[in-house]
């Protein structure tokens, strides 16, 4: 039997809503730059709160904007600090060591599910 997704996770949107080799960010409130972003790399989404460990800034300069050019790492567009997209611990830059806060997820027929009050 299938296991059901407990009342305490929300539907994020579907993996297919993050574009590949790229970033989403989910602002806390409408118009807003915190809250949470999901990485996908395939068929493997991530999803991380939207504060940079440095000083706790957004880590997009514009909407949607989380990937280095390379598309290897994720960026934060404050300091250019790069963060491995598989630990979220930056490698580069002025919070080198320090990592992304992760948000659990589970997906379930194409839809990122996220707790309730992940970047809230
Ligand atoms: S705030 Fe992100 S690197 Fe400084």
């Amino acid at each position: 039997m299938e296991k059901l997704i407990p009342d305490e996770m929300r539907a994020l949107c579907r993996v297919e809503d993050v574009p590949d080799g790229q970033g989403k960010g989910f602002p806390a409130v409408p118009g807003g730059f915190t809250g949470i972003f999901a990485v996908r790399q395939g068929d493997v989404v991530r999803v991380w709160v939207n504060s940079c460990p440095h000083v706790g800034t957004p880590l997009d300069w514009t909407p949607d904007r989380f990937m280095s050019r390379d598309g290897q790492h994720i960026i934060c567009a404050t300091h250019g600090a790069l963060f491995s997209t598989e630990t979220g611990e930056c490698t580069l830059g002025p919070c080198r060591g320090d990592f992304l806060d992760p948000v659990v997820t589970e997906i379930r027929d194409g839809v990122i599910y996220v707790p309730q009050d992940a970047g809230l």
